[in-house]
C-alpha cells in the first residue's frame, strides 16, 4: 500500500482497540500521527508506540461530546504537525445492553452523543479546514450494526445506522471539495469494547460463539480494520466516495 510520508491523520479514540491499531498502521507508513481519546492513560501509551516506531505525533485528552474540545483538538493538530489530510472518526461505545422496553434512556443519549454526534463534531471541524485546503479524506467507524439487528443493542444499532447516514451525506455533500468520507462496518472485532459486549449477566454469546456462527470461523482482528481504513484513505480509493465497506468475514450474507 501507497506511503502516507509527510501526511497527517487525525484520530478519535486513539487510545485503544481499532484506534490505537490505526495509528499505529499509519505511523508504519510514515504519517504524522494526531490521536484524541477520553481515556488520558490510554492515549499517552498510543502516543508513546507511535514515537517507538519514529513516527511524530501528538495526543491530547478530548471528550468527542464536547464541540470545543473536538475544534481545538483538530486546530491542534494542523498547528503542531502541519496540516490535515486525514481523518478517522472512531471513538464509540456499545453502551447498556437490555432488551428494548427495558433500555435505559440515560445510556441511549450517551451512545448518541458520543456515536453519533462525536462522528458529525468530527467531521464538523475536519471538513471545515479540507475544504479550504485542498481536499483530504475521511473514515468514520459504523459497524455491521449498522444495518443489521444486535438483540439487546438498541441505541448502538441506531447510532451506527446514522453513522452510516451521515457517511453518505457528507460524501455526496463534499466530493466537490476532492474530499472523500466513506465508513468501515467490521462485524466482531477483538478489542476491549468486544469483550465488554459479550461479557454481562445472562449473555448467552461470547467470542467462541460468535466466531462459529461466522463463515471465517473466527472475529476480525484489530490490525485487519486498520488495514481497510489505510485503504480508504490512500489514492489506491480514489473513486470510492460515501460508502460503507462491510468487514466481517462473510457474516452478514449468510
Ligand atoms: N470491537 C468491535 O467488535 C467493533 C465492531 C464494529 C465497530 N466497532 C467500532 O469501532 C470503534 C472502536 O471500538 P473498539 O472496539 O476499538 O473499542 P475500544 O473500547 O477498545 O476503543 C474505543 C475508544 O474510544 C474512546 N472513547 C469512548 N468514549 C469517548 C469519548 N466520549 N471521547 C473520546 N474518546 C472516547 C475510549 O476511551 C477508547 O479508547 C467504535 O466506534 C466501535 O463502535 C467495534
Amino acid at each position: 500500500m501507497q506511503s502516507f510520508q509527510d501526511k497527517v491523520v487525525a484520530i478519535t479514540g486513539g487510545g485503544s482497540g481499532i484506534g490505537r491499531e490505526t495509528a499505529l498502521a499509519f505511523a508504519c507508513k510514515g504519517a504524522k500521527v494526531s490521536i484524541c481519546d477520553l481515556n488520558e492513560g490510554g492515549g499517552q501509551e498510543t502516543l508513546r508506540q507511535i514515537e517507538a516506531l519514529g513516527a511524530k505525533g501528538y495526543f491530547t485528552r478530548v471528550d468527542v461530546r464536547h464541540e470545543a474540545e473536538v475544534q481545538d483538538w483538530i486546530r491542534q493538530t494542523i498547528s503542531q504537525l502541519g496540516g490535515l489530510h486525514s481523518a478517522v472518526n472512531n471513538a464509540g461505545i456499545d453502551g447498556a445492553v437490555a432488551f428494548t422496553d427495558e433500555y435505559p434512556e440515560e445510556s441511549f443519549d450517551q451512545v448518541m452523543d458520543i456515536n453519533v454526534k462525536g462522528v458529525w463534531y468530527g467531521m464538523k471541524a475536519q471538513l471545515a479546514h479540507m475544504k479550504n485546503h485542498g481536499g483530504g479524506t475521511i473514515v468514520n467507524i459504523a459497524s455491521v450494526a449498522g444495518f443489521m439487528s444486535l438483540p439487546r443493542l438498541i441505541a448502538y444499532v441506531a447510532s451506527k445506522h446514522a453513522v452510516i447516514g451521515m457517511t453518505r451525506t457528507a460524501g455526496v455533500e463534499y466530493a466537490r471539495f476532492g474530499i472523500r468520507v466513506n465508513a468501515v462496518c467490521p462485524s466482531f472485532t477483538e478489542t476491549p469494547m468486544v469483550s465488554h459486549s459479550l461479557d454481562y449477566p445472562g449473555a448467552v454469546l461470547n467470542v467462541e460463539k460468535m466466531a462459529q456462527i461466522n463463515p471465517s470461523k473466527r472475529i476480525a482482528q484489530a490490525y485487519e480494520i486498520a488495514n481497510a481504513i489505510l485503504y480508504l484513505c490512500s489514492d489506491e480509493s480514489s473513486y470510492i466516495n460515501a460508502h460503507p465497506l462491510v468487514i466481517d468475514g462473510g457474516l452478514s450474507v449468510v
